[in-house]
């Protein structure tokens, strides 16, 4: 590992641009379940999929609301962990250099410090309304407004609140993915920290990275569906690699 560290560390060193592809397993050792290990509450008896999805909210607005609440409280006991802050410390010392796109929902690297975070598949700890509606165009309703529930609902037309995540089959925000795309473009190496890179179109982006010419780096101590992209992969976690190779 260490040979494959310092060769790591040298790509990084001689890189102009990087972008940073992360997924749940950076939050990991923040004490976060990840999708695929996660088997405790509700995570136990109901797959993602079935969870955060439209349908599935509209089918069980109470079982998919009780499920965002269960992860949103748990995220208020964590702390960002030294992978994440190994990232927001190396923007400070490099300014411009280093964009972190990021497949999670936790807000940890934000927490930790890093600044223009491009979140794919939006922000657990913000809520929306389900459906467009008259009243909120007019901006006469206001989800901090909405009638206590399982979920909230608007008391002047019933409509539910639920969270400003992107479910599984729903569009990525589009500011977000274009700037990942410009991101994985025009990078010289791509770290991809913590994730399966099994859902697209944020898989997608260390193939982008690729096809340019950029060096591929994983971090993760299981192998994933991005190995076979990586020119270097570091099998350890993220806590415990980053600091060790962004320390310059
Ligand atoms: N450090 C680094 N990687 C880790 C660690 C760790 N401490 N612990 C686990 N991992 C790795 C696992 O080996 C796995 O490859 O993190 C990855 C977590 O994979 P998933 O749980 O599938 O999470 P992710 O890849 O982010 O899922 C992508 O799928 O469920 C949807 O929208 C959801 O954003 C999520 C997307």
């Amino acid at each position: 590992m260490e040979d494959l560290l310092a060769r790591a560390r040298q790509c990084l060193q001689h890189a102009a641009h990087i972008a940073v592809l992360s997924g749940a397993g950076i939050s990991a050792e923040s004490g976060v379940p990840t999708f695929r290990d996660a088997q405790t509450g509700l995570w136990a008896r109901f797959r993602p999929e079935e969870l955060a999805t439209e349908d599935a909210f509209r089918r069980h607005p109470e079982r998919v609301w009780d499920w965002y609440a269960e992860r949103r409280a748990s995220l208020a006991a964590v702390q960002p962990n030294a992978g994440h802050l190994a990232l927001a410390e190396f923007e400070r010392r490099h300014p411009g250099r280093l964009t972190v796109i990021t497949q999670n929902v936790d807000g940890l690297h934000q927490r930790a410090g890093s600044q223009g975070v491009l979140a794919l598949h939006g922000s657990l700890a913000e809520d929306r309304w389900l459906d467009p509606c008259a009243l909120h165009r007019q901006g006469a309703c206001d989800v901090a407004r909405a009638e206590p529930g399982r979920p909230p609902r608007c008391p002047q037309c019933g409509n539910p609140v639920r969270p400003a995540v992107i479910w599984f089959g729903e569009m990525l925000p589009e500011d977000a993915l274009r700037q990942a795309e410009q991101a994985a473009s025009r990078c010289d190496v791509m770290l991809v920290v913590g994730t399966a890179g099994a859902v697209y179109p944020a898989a997608g982006l260390a193939h982008q990275a690729r096809a340019v010419g950029a060096q591929v780096i994983i971090v993760n101590p299981h192998p994933s569906e991005l190995d076979e992209l990586a020119h270097l992969r570091l099998a350890g976690s993220a806590a415990q690699v980053l600091p060790r190779l962004l320390d310059f």
